[in-house]
């Protein structure tokens, strides 16, 4: 058994789902990771919210110590290793980190990029002054582990930002990935955590907004902001599990905004 093998044995089994997954459909979110490293101005989630109407970026970025919980290609970090942070991105699939060493060399940016659970991040406590997850971490890691790892990583004071599906998208959401959210509320609001959708192997985890807020104060956090995400008026978008119309009206999307008690 190779190494590589071991340590894939001591994953969790969602973890260990959600490598497969992701190295399988790395492929399709190469473009999207181009895109995102080539434009400096950030525009976030699935509808490219810009960051003047979010601000999900702390305005003095330079000299911070920061973690992309679930980083992907990487785009996010590289938003802020160009605004003077001193980044570290950790990612659970080797193939999109392959896509974001990349785009490392073709931008010039350099920056630790760990293959590893966000989770179990291998840093000391208080090692951080900012964490933000775009549809990383914040989905598809368990949040009764990776949201104490992330408390435990950041200084007091420090901030965590993620953003993610809605949870009224889930409850409106298709058993199909490719069948757009419904009008009408499809599953049960009490007790969702796990999500297994049945099309692949993947497993997400979705939380009401009085369980998130439970979690994120019990692990010392105080929420300063929840922005529900509104397309703006030329928004387009590649995903087919919500339709602009619905996401008009609703919001499908969700940034949280919260703050280690100092
Ligand atoms: C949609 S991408 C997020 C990156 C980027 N912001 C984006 O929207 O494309 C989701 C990423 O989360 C990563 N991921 C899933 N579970 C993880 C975990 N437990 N720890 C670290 N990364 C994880 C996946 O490997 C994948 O690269």
């Amino acid at each position: 058994m190779t190494s590589n093998e071991k340590l894939n044995e001591t994953l969790p089994e969602h973890v260990r789902r959600n490598r497969a997954h992701w190295d399988q459909i790395a492929e399709s979110y190469v473009a999207a990771g181009e895109r995102g490293w080539a434009n400096n101005a950030p525009a976030w989630g699935i509808w490219r919210v810009p960051e003047s109407e979010l601000h999900l970026l702390p305005d003095d970025l330079n000299g911070k110590d920061v973690i992309e919980l679930g980083c992907g290609t990487a785009y996010v970090s590289s938003w802020l290793a160009r605004r003077g942070a001193r980044v570290v991105g950790i990612d659970n699939s080797a193939q999109q980190l392959a896509t974001a060493r990349r785009l490392q060399q073709e931008h010039g940016l350099d920056f630790p990029l760990i293959h590893g659970n966000a989770e179990s991040v291998p840093y000391p406590d208080a090692s951080f002054d900012f964490a933000i997850s775009e549809y990383g971490a914040c989905l598809w890691a368990d949040p009764g582990r990776w949201v104490p790892e992330a408390a435990r990583l950041l200084r007091p004071g420090g901030r965590l930002h993620f953003l993610t599906n809605s949870f009224l998208h889930t409850l409106c959401a298709a058993a199909e990935d490719d069948v757009p959210a419904d009008e009408r509320l499809l599953r049960p609001a009490f007790g969702m955590y796990r999500v297994e959708w049945g099309t692949d192997e993947s497993v997400e985890f979705h939380l009401s907004h009085g369980d998130w807020i439970k979690l994120l104060r019990r692990v010392g956090c105080e929420i300063e902001d929840l922005i529900e995400l509104r397309p703006g008026p030329d928004a387009t978008t590649r995903y087919r599990h919500v339709t602009l119309e619905w996401a008009r009206k609703w919001p499908c999307e969700e940034a949280w905004k919260v703050r280690k008690r100092a």
